[in-house]
């Protein structure tokens, strides 16, 4: 057998077992037929490249039929045309050996859903971000000491200003992007309303209600005339529809560099509403501290472009991890990072 057919062989065979069958053009074999034009007669090259060429037609065209097969494996038989309710129990199929889908990335996917119905759109965090947006850009000058609340991680590379690139350690840190993407919303006359839920970081130490990675879901909503009653009326409706039920809200005045007023939110405990002075959920208190907000400082705007004589908004930041655990009686947080099955397989 010639040295071509020895490799079509081969690559044949390989191009059968393999899930990634392009790879197979780049074999060692190829090159080496190549190679070995060089090596020959003059009068012989011509008519072993055209050989060479004819066979690698053939393999890119034995390529395309097996990818083309590997593509209709039916990897999980889900009748994808069901109607989803986010709030319903996950069918067996998806309980099984197969996988399922993250709790907290099915959550997420539900909070998602209930902002967007309210006009809201959805956008993503990043995971290394520089400090201008974690801190300049919502009104934390350097040296700042609420600074000190968000120690994360720190890469060793640098911005353009020689300042350490970081993993964000809230939600907050696409702040300015989101005002300045939505700015033009403004001069139609439409309000900017967009949440980013994504994944955060700190330097945290670890117990079961902290862990160094987990998720926020932040809110930014401006407009002309936004006021703190509409900053409540939002997040209680979105909390009684991520609850299902009718729950009472406390706010509390509290500090955050980038809202004046700032506010802490708390939320009658779903669990026992106040009644169980035993309940491990909200420790007998009946309320349960659950996420941030206020009025989005003036600074914060005007770091955007947005004239604050003329637009006001409100802003808030909700840990995910905290809901979620409320929601299904969850009671170590760390449960989220730990792939284990026994507890992803319940969800
Ligand atoms: N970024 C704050 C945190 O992680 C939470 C927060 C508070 C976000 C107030 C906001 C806000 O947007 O207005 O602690």
């Amino acid at each position: 057998m010639g040295r071509i057919s020895e490799v079509r062989e081969i690559l044949l065979a390989r191009i059968a077992e393999s899930d990634a069958p392009r790879g197979v053009l780049r074999a060692n074999e190829l090159r080496e037929l190549y190679a070995e034009i060089t090596a020959l007669p003059a009068g012989e090259r011509g008519a072993f490249g055209r050989e060479i060429n004819t066979l690698k037609q053939e393999l890119e065209s034995v390529i395309t039929t097996r990818e083309a097969e590997l593509e209709s494996v039916d990897l999980l038989p889900i009748d994808v045309t069901a109607p989803m309710d986010s709030n319903a129990a996950i069918p067996e199929l998806l309980t099984s050996d197969h996988g399922s889908i993250h709790p907290l990335m099915r959550e997420i996917e539900y909070i998602s859903d209930i902002f967007n119905r309210m006009g809201y759109v959805t956008e993503g965090s990043r995971e290394i971000d520089d400090q201008f947006h974690m801190f300049e850009s919502l009104n934390f000058p350097k040296g700042h000491p609420a600074r000190d609340d968000y120690d994360t991680f720190m890469t060793e590379e640098t911005d353009a200003d020689g300042e350490r690139l970081i993993a964000p350690a809230h939600t907050s840190t696409m702040q300015n992007r989101v005002l300045r993407k939505y700015r033009e919303n403004l001069t139609r006359g439409e309000a900017i309303a967009a949440i980013v839920p994504d994944r955060v970081f700190r330097n945290e130490d670890l117990d079961a209600r902290h862990e160094h990675t987990f998720y926020q879901v932040e809110g930014v909503y401006v407009a002309k005339g936004v006021n703190v009653g509409n900053l409540i009326a939002t997040l209680q409706e979105f909390l009684q529809e991520y609850y299902g039920k009718k729950l009472d809200v406390r706010v509390n005045p509290f500090y955050f560099p980038f809202t004046e007023p700032s506010f802490e939110f708390a939320l009658s405990c779903p669990f026992c509403e106040g009644k169980d002075a035993t309940c491990k959920v909200c420790s007998g208190e009946g309320w349960i501290e659950l996420l941030g907000c206020g009025l989005i400082h003036p600074n914060v705007l005007r770091a955007a472009d947005i004239d604050p004589e003329e637009y006001t908004g409100f802003a808030f930041g909700c840990g995910i991890d905290r809901l979620v655990m409320m929601k299904y009686g969850i009671e170590d947080v760390r449960h989220f990072e730990s792939g284990k099955l026994d507890f992803l397989e319940q969800f």
